[in-house]
Parts: structure tokens; sequence; C-alpha cells
């Protein structure tokens, strides 16, 4: 029988890093002072990060599509990747990437949070092709899927477990800065979810997008197709024979990974940790 294998982290107290991640900076960002004109985009890893880190740059921008030779991270940046001394200089209203949970995530009344939530069952794949991807990171490259989901269910993956991100936030849903969207409801209508982000981020943004222009270029180059070309505006690169980082962007593309007992697995997890909350009726959880 053949071995299971497991990524490598850096185990940093509770947490588990990917390699190459510095501790130091993990530990500063989190005694960041959230200031009033920040605005945290809030997810566990593979939910729709990227995706809305560049809705927001869009809508601050004038509609102008982010541009090739630059790093996005470096202007939304990670927060915890980067450390609070990086976020302070950067200009006066913040867009901040962070995958904290709601008791770690820097919090502040005046601040808005976007939390971003994508049902497990994609997550973990999207999660395992990134896992296995990210060679330098986790040295995963022969990593299977049965591994990967071992790990994922288990909660013991970087920034844990799926289930504790996802019941911590959505508590907040209705909180007045708290804007709660799914990744599947940003793929069913993007327009729809692009104006609610520009409206729950204040009338300047509202006003930019009521120029059609601004909100159809946002609409097309915040797309999947676009946003696949010059993917190192979102990341660093990959080895040429793992999947891109801008990979499928489907809803449903977990049926072709997982097994009828992971199947079961997943969904029996998904109705223990979410039974009595707000996250119970997000999404259709197979049988
Ligand atoms: P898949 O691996 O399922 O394709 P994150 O940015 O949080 O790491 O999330 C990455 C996931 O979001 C990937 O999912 C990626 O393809 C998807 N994604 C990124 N941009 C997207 C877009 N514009 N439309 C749909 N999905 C997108």
């Amino acid at each position: 029988m053949k071995q299971s294998i497991k990524p490598s982290y850096i185990l940093h107290k509770n947490f588990r890093l990917p390699m190459g991640f510095s501790p130091e900076n993990f530990d500063y960002g989190l005694t960041y002072q959230a200031q009033a004109r920040d605005t945290f985009i809030v997810t566990y890893p593979k939910c729709g990060t990227t995706w809305t880190q560049h809705i927001v740059w869009m809508l601050s921008h004038d509609g102008k599509p982010f541009p090739v030779g630059k790093n996005i991270n470096l202007e939304v940046p990670h927060l915890e990747e980067v450390g609070s001394d990086f976020v302070k200089y950067l200009s006066e209203t913040r867009f901040i990437k962070t995958h904290l949970t709601y008791d770690l995530t820097p919090y502040n009344p005046d601040s808005k949070y976007i939390y971003i939530a994508r049902n497990p069952f994609d997550c973990a794949v999207s999660f395992y092709y990134h896992t296995k991807g990210f060679i330098k990171h986790y040295d995963f490259a022969e990593g299977t899927f049965d591994d990967f989901f071992e790990c994922f269910i288990n909660g013991e993956v970087d920034w844990g477990d799926y289930f504790d991100h996802l019941v911590g936030w959505v508590q907040h849903k209705n909180d007045k800065n708290v804007l709660f969207l799914t990744y599947e409801s940003m793929k069913n209508n993007q327009k729809e979810n692009i104006i609610a982000i520009a409206k729950f981020l204040g009338d300047r943004y509202l006003e930019k997008i009521e120029n059609p222009q601004i909100l159809e270029s946002i609409l097309y180059h915040t797309n999947f197709t676009s946003m696949s070309k010059n993917q190192s505006r979102w990341s660093s690169q990959r080895p040429a024979n793992m999947t891109p980082f801008i990979r499928k962007g489907k809803v449903g593309d977990w049926k072709a990974h997982f097994s009828l007992s992971q199947t079961q697995r997943l969904s029996e997890k998904f109705r223990i940790r979410t039974v009595g909350t707000e996250a119970e009726n997000l999404w259709e959880i197979p049988e």
C-alpha cells in the first residue's frame, strides 16, 4: 500500500505556516491596530481572496486593471505574511488581505470587513492543488488528493480548520461593518456582488460604478478568463508542470475528486460544525 504523504509546514505556536513565511511577521501582523479607513478582505485560503483583492483594487483605481509586471500582494498585502509595519506604510485608505479567524483579526468598529466563504468541498480541492503546486512552501509535489483530504478534514493545514474560520465569522455575518459574500454567489452574479462591494465601501466607490464604462471594465477584468492571464500579478511562480494559481474557477469541481466516503465524512463534519449557525444553510450539502 502506498504510504501517505503530508505537506510540510512551519509549526509556529498553534499555527501551521507555509515554509518560507516569517513567523516574526506573522506575530507582528497580529499586533496591527486596525484603523477606521481600513478594509479587510477576509477569507479562509482558496475561497476567492485574489478575485476580491482585484475587485477592490479596480474600484479604487477608476476601473483600471491591475498592471502586468506588478504584484497585487504589495498593494493589497497579506497582513500575517508581511507584518504590521508594511501595512502601516500604505496610503491611509488601506485594503488588507487576511486569512485570520474572527478572534485574531485586528478589530476596529469603524474598519470594514469583506468576508468571502466558499463551500468546503471545492475549497479542499482548490487548496490541494495550491499545496501541491507551491513546492517551495509545502514540499508536497507528489501528494495525492487523498493525502491532502485527511489533513484538510482534520484542520491540519495552514491557517487551521476550515470550520473554525467559517463558524467564527458567520456569527458576525450581519454586523454593520461586515459584508458576508459567498464565492458561489460571486460566480452566479458577479455584477450584483461588485455593486454590493462598492456600496459597502461607500459613496465614493458607488459613484465610480455609476459610470457604465468603469463597471464594464471591472466586470471584464475580474472575470476568470481575464484573471487567468498574466498570473504573475497574483502570486509567485509555480513550476510549469503544476496547475496555475487561477486554476479552474468552477463550482462543483469537487465531484471529480471526492470518493463517496470522503463526501460523507466532510458532509457529516459540516453538519456537526455548523448546526444552529447561519452557515448551516449557505450551501446544499450532499447526504
Ligand atoms: P480553483 O482552484 O477552484 O480554480 P484564493 O485567491 O483565495 O487563493 O482562491 C483561489 C481560487 O479562486 C481558485 O479556485 C481560483 O481559480 C479562483 N478564482 C480566482 N479568480 C477567480 C475569478 N475571477 N473567477 C472565479 N474564480 C476565481
